[in-house]
């Protein structure tokens, strides 16, 4: 996790803040009690390499959540995380685990899926505007002292 976190973002914050940024949101204790978790899960895409071996390519990590305003959801799922490895990029495998995510949160009845997005991510925008997924709202995110403004995504299951 947090290979795939450095690998897209590890140079937006300072060196510092990233540090403790992913020791706050990536440490071992963290992600230990999410799996205990039953209102969380961690779903796994793995690929076929040309060779036949078979690697992991990528993670999501979903939360049965309140919808924030402005949505107005019965239920809804948060995607708080959804990541390729740096080598699977671009290798197709992101739409199975869209696939996935999207049946479980149909599973556990919600009503949609939402996120958090940095605006200055464009490929991650474009993928889950072909997924579905609409801006809807600004929010902010913080990592140390530096702000960023994501947009807040949203689709329907
Ligand atoms: C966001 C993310 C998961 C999207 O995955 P992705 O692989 O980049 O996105 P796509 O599946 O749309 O694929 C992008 C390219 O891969 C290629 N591709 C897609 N499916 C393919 C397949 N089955 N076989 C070969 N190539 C494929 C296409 O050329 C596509 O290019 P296009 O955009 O010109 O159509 C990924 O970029 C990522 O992990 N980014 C870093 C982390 C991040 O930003 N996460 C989101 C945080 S909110």
């Amino acid at each position: 996790m947090r290979t795939c976190y450095l690998a897209a973002y590890g140079h937006v914050a300072s060196a510092e803040d990233t540090a403790d940024h992913l020791a706050k949101a990536y440490g071992d204790e963290l992600v230990a009690a999410g799996l205990a978790d039953d209102t969380m899960r961690f779903l796994i895409v793995t690929r076929e390499l040309d060779d036949g071996q078979r690697i992991d390519a990528g993670y999501a990590w979903l939360v049965k959540a309140e919808a924030p305003e402005p949505l107005r959801a019965r239920l809804a799922v948060e995607l708080r995380r959804f990541f390729l490895h740096p080598d699977s990029i671009g290798s197709g495998a992101a739409e199975p685990l869209m696939a996935a995510l999207l049946d479980q949160a149909r599973q556990w009845c919600a009503d949609g899926v939402f996120l958090s997005v940095w605006k200055e991510s464009p490929r991650a925008i474009r993928f889950y505007g072909r997924q579905g997924f609409r801006a809807c709202a600004t929010v902010h995110f913080s990592i140390g002292s530096a702000h960023y403004d994501d947009w807040l995504m949203w689709r329907t299951v």
